[in-house]
């Protein structure tokens, strides 16, 4: 069902104790919207931040896991390890995860069935690369990254999944898309989606912008029709900033 969803991916940052500085922040902050709140810590973190945010009204969730089961994977983290500390959504597909990581859309559609078929929720990441953008290339990667890997799934699927459109070039970068390029690309999403499955399911799905949100952009961005939220990387490590970002509906 479609919401506001404010995510806040930490990517490989803080320890033990930065967590339960940045958690109690959190915890402190003021909500004064409807938007679904999430936090993304490290693999390291997440069984602490899911048992100190029980009461408190923040998802945690999992910036990524491994589609087995079990097995001989060193360093691999599966979904019922992830549910097992309480983690019931997943982050895949980010670029950072594709770029050094060798992550094809392949290997995430598997990614993806993995997550479903343990009843998690799915943010699924894509966006271009500058060069993409610059040729005017930009649909068509983004059509393909998320055709080939969600569009083999079944419309009662997208209940369970978020999308989250992150131009590689405004990640990290301070170049955020201007709130016209992000309605452009998210509206282009929400048609594919609406050509394959149709309207109904086109029209419940969240999808979130990602790349160099911050609490002054927030608020434009988010006001666009097709933009239901988004995806912080640096502005969610301040929890003051973050929750700028989650109230600026
Ligand atoms: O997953 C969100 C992230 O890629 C965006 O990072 O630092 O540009 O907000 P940042």
């Amino acid at each position: 069902m479609r919401k506001n969803i404010v995510a806040g991916n930490w990517k490989m940052n803080n320890d033990l104790a930065q967590t339960e500085l940045l958690l109690t922040d959190l915890k402190n902050q003021n909500q004064t919207s409807n938007a679904e709140v999430m936090v993304a810590p490290t693999f390291t973190n997440l069984y602490h931040a899911s048992e100190a945010l029980k009461t408190a009204n923040i998802e945690v969730v999992a910036q990524n896991m491994h589609f087995a089961e079990n097995g001989a994977y060193t360093g691999e983290i599966n979904a019922s390890m992830l549910k097992s500390v309480g983690v019931e959504t997943v982050i895949l597909g980010h670029s950072e995860r594709r770029e050094y990581f060798n992550e094809t859309d392949e290997l995430l559609a598997k990614k993806v069935d993995a997550a479903l078929a343990n009843n998690m929720r799915v943010i699924f990441c894509f966006g271009e690369e500058l060069a993409d953008r610059k040729s005017g290339n930009h649909e068509n990667i983004v059509e393909s990254q998320i055709k080939n890997a969600l569009f083999h799934l079944e419309a009662s699927a997208f209940n369970h999944i978020v999308l989250a459109y992150e131009p590689v070039w405004a990640i990290g970068t301070g170049e955020t898309a201007s709130p016209e390029q992000a309605q452009d690309m998210h509206a282009f999403i929400r048609k594919t989606l609406a050509d394959t499955y149709g309207n109904d399911v086109a029209d419940s799905v969240s999808i979130l912008y990602g790349g160099s949100v911050k609490p002054a952009n927030a608020q434009e961005i988010f006001s666009k029709p097709d933009v239901d939220g988004g995806l912080i990387g640096g502005a969610s490590l301040k929890a003051e900033d973050f929750f700028a970002i989650v109230n600026a509906f």
